[in-house]
């Protein structure tokens, strides 16, 4: 049996959401597919050649990948020249300037032998400045589900899907990766509420960087915060305050399962008739509902439908603890 692996980071749980969609579909062809979520402490990193095909997935934090996927991917072991190896990235804007996030994962995974067929861009909704509208967090839920099939296909086809970034673009993103040492100096100005605090402990569970320490009882946040925004967005009593970026902070994580088993939202939220401030989403929307559409006769098994999609029980964020409800309000 052929196998596969998957790479990637999370704070909030999006990005896991498109990892398990893809190797649900690549089981589905077949494949024996491994997740391995990056973290610190570092678990033993598996070996990319031990995999016929690996995929690497990430949140895009100021047009960059987070810092610690990029370490990651840098120091993975260089593999048989040629293998095969794709890379998605959640983020909440289409924007173009986050095209340029993955040059330097290309660069170091070429490096390395692989063979980087395709480089997608998936929308899931902002956990950072304000909170998408839950009808649009339903549509990007639906619509990832159904582009891990289109990834899945290309993939198998030997499709390759090539990104441009202007020089430009790329130096933007140079210039913002400020933001992985901005995410460590604000990390100790991290507060818990002490009168909101429930000391339960799921913050430092869930914390990608092992930044949280406890001293008596409350949780203490140090220098090694990557500003995923996880601890924030779950905590049951909102009782975090991120430091300088608390204007900013989204609290809840969005209660997918409830969305979908809604019928009173619509799931075309970006449509062809949508203006203002989500009015750029229509082209991104339009072609990769083209997509869908190209792959759907030959991928009917792996395509979820809405309806179908609306009857699944689907927990997006799984930390081997209790979670609170998602919708449970603070
Ligand atoms: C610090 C930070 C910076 C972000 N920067 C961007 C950005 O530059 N462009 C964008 O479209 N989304 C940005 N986002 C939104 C996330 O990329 C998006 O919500 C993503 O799906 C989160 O994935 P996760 O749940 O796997 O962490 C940012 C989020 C955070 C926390
Ligand atoms: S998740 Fe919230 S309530 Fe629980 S220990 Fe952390 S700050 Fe306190
Ligand atoms: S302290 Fe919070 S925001 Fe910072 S890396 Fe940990 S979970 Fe993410």
């Amino acid at each position: 049996m052929k196998k596969a692996i998957i790479y990637y980071y999370t704070g909030t749980g999006n990005t896991r959401i498109a990892a398990t969609e893809i190797k649900r579909c690549l089981d589905g062809k077949g494949y024996a597919t491994n997740l391995y979520e990056i973290r610190k402490p570092g678990r033993a990193v598996p070996d990319p050649n031990d995999y016929d095909v690996v995929g690497f997935g990430y949140p895009i934090h100021a047009f960059n990948a987070p810092q610690l996927f990029h370490l990651t991917i840098k120091h993975l072991p260089n593999v048989d020249c040629g293998k095969p190896a794709f890379i998605f990235k959640t983020s909440g804007e289409p924007f173009w300037l986050n095209n340029a996030s993955s040059a330097s994962i290309i660069r170091f995974l070429k490096w390395k032998g692989f063979s980087v067929l395709m480089d997608r861009h998936l929308l899931m909704p902002y956990n950072i400045l304000f909170r998408y509208d839950d009808a649009l967090a339903k549509q990007m839920f639906i619509h990832t589900r159904m582009m891990a099939a289109v990834i899945v296909h290309d993939i198998l086809d030997n499709k390759t899907t090539k990104r441009t970034i202007y020089p430009w673009t790329w130096l933007v993103m140079r210039l913002l990766r400020i933001q992985w040492y901005g995410a460590r100096i604000n990390g100790p100005l991290f507060h818990a509420r002490k009168d909101k605090c429930r000391q339960c402990g799921l913050c430092s569970k869930m914390c990608p960087s092992d930044n949280i320490v406890y001293i008596n009882g409350y949780p203490k946040f140090s220098f090694d915060c990557s500003m995923c925004m996880g601890c924030v967005a779950y905590c049951p009593a909102d009782a975090i305050r991120p430091g300088l970026i608390n204007p900013l902070r989204v609290h809840g994580g969005y209660p997918f399962t409830r969305l979908l088993a809604d019928d009173s939202l619509a799931s075309d939220f970006i449509n062809e008739n949508t203006n203002g401030y989500f009015r750029s989403f229509r082209n991104y929307y339009r072609k990769t509902y083209a997509e869908i559409e190209r792959v759907r006769s030959q991928e009917r098994d792996m395509l979820i439908s809405p309806e179908e999609t609306a009857q699944s029980q689907f927990n997006p964020v799984e930390f081997g603890c209790d979670m609170p409800a998602f919708e449970e309000s603070p």
